[in-house]
Protein backbone atom coordinates (compact mmCIF):
# COMPACT_ATOMS: atom_id res chain seq x y z
CA UNK A 1 0.00 0.00 0.00
CA UNK A 2 1.48 3.32 -1.10
CA UNK A 3 0.61 6.21 1.35
CA UNK A 4 0.48 8.09 -1.99
CA UNK A 5 -2.44 6.20 -3.80
CA UNK A 6 -4.60 6.22 -1.05
CA UNK A 7 -7.43 8.48 0.20
CA UNK A 8 -7.58 9.61 3.37
CA UNK A 9 -10.43 7.23 4.43
CA UNK A 10 -8.16 4.02 3.49
CA UNK A 11 -5.37 5.44 5.92
CA UNK A 12 -7.53 6.12 8.39
CA UNK A 13 -8.77 2.48 8.09
CA UNK A 14 -5.31 0.92 7.97
CA UNK A 15 -4.52 2.75 11.38
CA UNK A 16 -7.62 0.69 12.90
CA UNK A 17 -5.45 -2.41 12.10
CA UNK A 18 -1.69 -1.56 12.15
CA UNK A 19 0.36 1.83 14.04
CA UNK A 20 3.40 1.49 11.48
CA UNK A 21 4.67 2.61 8.71
CA UNK A 22 7.64 2.14 5.95
CA UNK A 23 9.46 5.27 4.97
CA UNK A 24 12.31 4.60 2.17
CA UNK A 25 15.22 7.28 2.56
CA UNK A 26 18.06 7.88 0.11
CA UNK A 27 19.60 10.27 -1.23
CA UNK A 28 20.13 12.06 -4.97
CA UNK A 29 23.85 11.82 -5.99
CA UNK A 30 26.56 10.61 -8.52
CA UNK A 31 26.77 6.77 -8.53
CA UNK A 32 29.92 6.95 -10.92
CA UNK A 33 30.24 6.85 -14.36
CA UNK A 34 27.50 3.86 -15.05
CA UNK A 35 25.24 4.30 -12.08
CA UNK A 36 22.07 6.42 -11.71
CA UNK A 37 21.73 9.76 -9.81
CA UNK A 38 18.71 8.21 -7.81
CA UNK A 39 20.17 4.69 -7.04
CA UNK A 40 20.49 5.69 -3.41
CA UNK A 41 16.37 6.44 -3.10
CA UNK A 42 15.17 3.92 -6.12
CA UNK A 43 17.06 0.54 -4.10
CA UNK A 44 15.18 1.24 -1.06
CA UNK A 45 11.89 2.99 -2.81
CA UNK A 46 12.10 -0.58 -4.83
CA UNK A 47 12.50 -2.89 -1.53
CA UNK A 48 9.85 -0.20 0.05
CA UNK A 49 7.25 -0.97 -2.05
CA UNK A 50 7.62 -4.25 -2.78
CA UNK A 51 7.66 -5.20 1.10
CA UNK A 52 4.54 -2.74 1.93
CA UNK A 53 2.68 -4.98 -1.32
CA UNK A 54 3.87 -8.26 0.63
CA UNK A 55 2.73 -7.65 4.03
CA UNK A 56 -0.12 -4.93 3.39
CA UNK A 57 2.38 -2.71 4.89
CA UNK A 58 1.78 1.32 4.39
CA UNK A 59 4.76 3.02 2.32
CA UNK A 60 5.11 6.58 2.48
CA UNK A 61 6.53 9.06 -0.14
CA UNK A 62 10.37 8.12 -0.47
CA UNK A 63 12.51 11.12 1.02
CA UNK A 64 14.60 11.36 -1.97
CA UNK A 65 17.20 14.03 -1.30
CA UNK A 66 19.56 13.21 1.94
CA UNK A 67 23.21 14.25 3.40
CA UNK A 68 25.51 13.86 0.22
CA UNK A 69 27.51 17.03 0.82
CA UNK A 70 30.62 15.30 -0.31
CA UNK A 71 29.49 14.46 -4.12
CA UNK A 72 28.48 18.03 -4.94
CA UNK A 73 31.85 17.70 -6.92
CA UNK A 74 29.59 16.11 -9.20
CA UNK A 75 26.95 17.25 -11.81
CA UNK A 76 23.42 16.79 -11.23
CA UNK A 77 23.87 15.96 -6.76
CA UNK A 78 21.76 17.53 -4.11
CA UNK A 79 22.35 17.22 -0.88
CA UNK A 80 20.01 18.54 2.29
CA UNK A 81 22.58 20.04 5.25
CA UNK A 82 22.34 17.87 8.49
CA UNK A 83 20.46 20.25 9.70
CA UNK A 84 17.60 20.35 7.17
CA UNK A 85 17.54 16.80 6.84
CA UNK A 86 17.21 16.12 10.42
CA UNK A 87 14.08 18.78 10.39
CA UNK A 88 12.77 17.26 7.52
CA UNK A 89 12.85 14.07 9.70
CA UNK A 90 11.33 15.45 12.29
CA UNK A 91 8.50 16.94 10.75
CA UNK A 92 8.04 13.88 8.43
CA UNK A 93 6.88 12.00 11.88
CA UNK A 94 5.48 14.03 13.94
CA UNK A 95 2.89 15.16 11.01
CA UNK A 96 2.57 11.00 10.77
CA UNK A 97 2.26 11.07 14.96
CA UNK A 98 -0.70 13.00 14.93
CA UNK A 99 -2.84 11.02 13.00
CA UNK A 100 -1.78 7.68 15.26
CA UNK A 101 1.12 6.02 13.96
CA UNK A 102 3.91 5.40 16.13
CA UNK A 103 6.33 2.93 14.62
CA UNK A 104 8.33 4.29 12.16
CA UNK A 105 10.70 1.75 10.04
CA UNK A 106 13.08 3.94 7.57
CA UNK A 107 14.57 1.90 4.91
CA UNK A 108 17.53 3.77 4.19
CA UNK A 109 20.03 3.40 0.68
CA UNK A 110 22.61 6.03 1.71
CA UNK A 111 25.19 5.46 4.14
CA UNK A 112 25.62 9.26 4.28
CA UNK A 113 22.07 9.36 6.20
CA UNK A 114 23.02 7.09 8.76
CA UNK A 115 24.43 9.92 11.29
CA UNK A 116 21.78 12.43 10.51
CA UNK A 117 19.05 9.85 10.84
CA UNK A 118 20.39 8.79 14.14
CA UNK A 119 20.46 12.53 15.17
CA UNK A 120 17.07 13.08 14.20
CA UNK A 121 15.63 9.90 16.31
CA UNK A 122 17.37 11.14 19.63
CA UNK A 123 15.75 14.62 18.64
CA UNK A 124 12.09 12.62 18.31
CA UNK A 125 12.51 10.97 20.94
CA UNK A 126 13.77 14.09 23.08
CA UNK A 127 10.40 15.80 22.67
CA UNK A 128 8.41 13.36 25.03
CA UNK A 129 11.34 12.19 27.07
CA UNK A 130 11.93 15.93 27.96
CA UNK A 131 7.93 16.20 28.84
CA UNK A 132 7.37 13.50 31.52
CA UNK A 133 3.94 12.63 32.61
CA UNK A 134 2.38 14.05 29.05
CA UNK A 135 -0.13 12.44 27.58
CA UNK A 136 -0.64 14.67 24.84
CA UNK A 137 1.84 12.25 22.94
CA UNK A 138 2.28 8.37 22.57
CA UNK A 139 5.61 6.54 22.85
CA UNK A 140 6.99 6.57 19.45
CA UNK A 141 9.85 3.79 18.14
CA UNK A 142 11.64 4.51 14.90
CA UNK A 143 14.01 1.98 13.28
CA UNK A 144 16.86 2.79 10.22
CA UNK A 145 17.47 -0.25 8.61
CA UNK A 146 20.01 -0.32 5.54
CA UNK A 147 18.96 -2.17 2.74
CA UNK A 148 22.50 -4.03 2.13
CA UNK A 149 22.26 -4.91 6.25
CA UNK A 150 19.31 -6.69 5.52
CA UNK A 151 20.42 -11.05 6.40
CA UNK A 152 22.01 -12.77 3.57
CA UNK A 153 22.53 -9.51 1.61
CA UNK A 154 26.45 -9.10 2.14
CA UNK A 155 27.13 -12.91 1.94
CA UNK A 156 25.25 -12.52 -1.84
CA UNK A 157 27.16 -9.22 -3.01
CA UNK A 158 30.38 -11.60 -1.57
CA UNK A 159 29.44 -14.38 -4.06
CA UNK A 160 28.64 -11.87 -7.09
CA UNK A 161 31.13 -9.58 -6.48
CA UNK A 162 34.08 -10.40 -4.27
CA UNK A 163 36.18 -7.53 -3.69
CA UNK A 164 34.93 -5.23 -6.31
CA UNK A 165 31.50 -4.66 -4.83
CA UNK A 166 33.36 -1.41 -3.29
CA UNK A 167 32.26 1.42 -1.34
CA UNK A 168 30.13 4.14 -3.61
CA UNK A 169 28.93 3.15 -6.91
CA UNK A 170 29.21 -0.25 -5.22
CA UNK A 171 28.15 -3.17 -8.23
CA UNK A 172 25.22 -4.44 -5.71
CA UNK A 173 23.53 -1.23 -5.62
CA UNK A 174 23.86 -0.35 -9.32
CA UNK A 175 23.00 -4.06 -10.75
CA UNK A 176 19.40 -3.82 -8.13
CA UNK A 177 18.75 -0.15 -10.04
CA UNK A 178 19.16 -2.00 -13.62
CA UNK A 179 16.79 -5.25 -12.63
CA UNK A 180 14.27 -2.60 -10.97
CA UNK A 181 14.86 0.07 -14.14
CA UNK A 182 15.62 -2.09 -17.31
CA UNK A 183 15.33 0.56 -19.49
CA UNK A 184 18.30 2.99 -18.06
CA UNK A 185 20.65 0.13 -17.77
CA UNK A 186 23.86 2.65 -18.68
CA UNK A 187 27.79 1.14 -19.76
CA UNK A 188 31.05 3.18 -19.41
CA UNK A 189 34.22 2.26 -19.43
CA UNK A 190 36.00 2.89 -16.53
CA UNK A 191 39.99 3.39 -15.41
CA UNK A 192 41.12 1.79 -13.23
CA UNK A 193 38.95 -1.26 -13.22
CA UNK A 194 38.99 -1.02 -9.47
CA UNK A 195 38.07 2.21 -7.56
CA UNK A 196 40.91 3.50 -4.81
CA UNK A 197 39.74 3.00 -1.49
CA UNK A 198 40.06 6.13 0.49
CA UNK A 199 38.45 8.73 3.13
CA UNK A 200 35.54 10.93 2.62
CA UNK A 201 35.80 14.60 3.95
CA UNK A 202 34.46 17.76 1.71
CA UNK A 203 33.20 17.58 -2.17
CA UNK A 204 36.50 19.33 -3.59
CA UNK A 205 38.55 16.69 -1.49
CA UNK A 206 35.88 13.58 -2.71
CA UNK A 207 36.32 14.86 -6.36
CA UNK A 208 40.54 14.73 -6.16
CA UNK A 209 40.42 11.18 -4.49
CA UNK A 210 38.05 9.75 -6.77
CA UNK A 211 38.00 11.55 -10.05
CA UNK A 212 35.29 9.11 -11.40
CA UNK A 213 33.20 9.12 -8.21
CA UNK A 214 33.55 5.37 -7.29
CA UNK A 215 34.91 4.11 -4.33
CA UNK A 216 36.59 0.74 -4.14
CA UNK A 217 33.90 -0.46 -6.64
CA UNK A 218 34.39 -1.99 -10.45
CA UNK A 219 30.64 -1.59 -11.20
CA UNK A 220 31.20 -2.89 -15.01
CA UNK A 221 30.27 -6.21 -12.98
CA UNK A 222 27.06 -4.86 -12.26
CA UNK A 223 24.29 -6.63 -14.35
CA UNK A 224 20.10 -6.88 -14.01
CA UNK A 225 20.28 -10.95 -13.05
CA UNK A 226 22.66 -10.40 -10.01
CA UNK A 227 20.06 -7.45 -9.28
CA UNK A 228 17.00 -9.70 -8.92
CA UNK A 229 18.78 -12.26 -6.70
CA UNK A 230 19.92 -9.52 -4.38
CA UNK A 231 16.30 -8.09 -4.91
CA UNK A 232 14.46 -11.37 -3.58
CA UNK A 233 17.28 -11.79 -0.72
CA UNK A 234 16.63 -7.95 0.38
CA UNK A 235 13.33 -8.37 0.36
CA UNK A 236 12.89 -11.44 2.78
CA UNK A 237 15.45 -10.10 4.78
CA UNK A 238 13.77 -7.13 5.39
CA UNK A 239 10.58 -9.07 5.61
CA UNK A 240 11.83 -10.61 8.71
CA UNK A 241 13.36 -6.97 9.91
CA UNK A 242 10.24 -5.38 9.78
CA UNK A 243 7.89 -8.20 11.19
CA UNK A 244 10.50 -7.97 14.30
CA UNK A 245 9.84 -4.14 14.61
CA UNK A 246 6.58 -4.21 14.67
CA UNK A 247 5.99 -7.35 17.13
CA UNK A 248 7.98 -5.92 19.37
CA UNK A 249 6.43 -3.36 20.68
CA UNK A 250 3.66 -1.91 18.48
CA UNK A 251 0.66 -1.00 20.15
CA UNK A 252 -2.65 -2.44 19.47
CA UNK A 253 -4.37 0.05 17.96
NI1 LIG B 1 24.76 4.54 -3.22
Amino acid sequence: MELRFCTWQEVAAYLERSRAIIIPIGSTEQHGPNGLIGTDALCPETLGRALGGKLEALVAPTISVGMAQHHLGFAGSITLRPSTLLAVLQDTVNSLVRHGFDSFYFLNGHGGNIATVSAAFSEIYAQTSLQPGSHNRPSIRCKLTNWWDAPGVKALCGELFGDQDGGHATCSEISLTQYAYPDSIKTAEMTPAKAPYGPIYDAEDYRRRFPDGRIGSNPTLANPEAGEKIFETALAGLETDYKTFVANGARTP
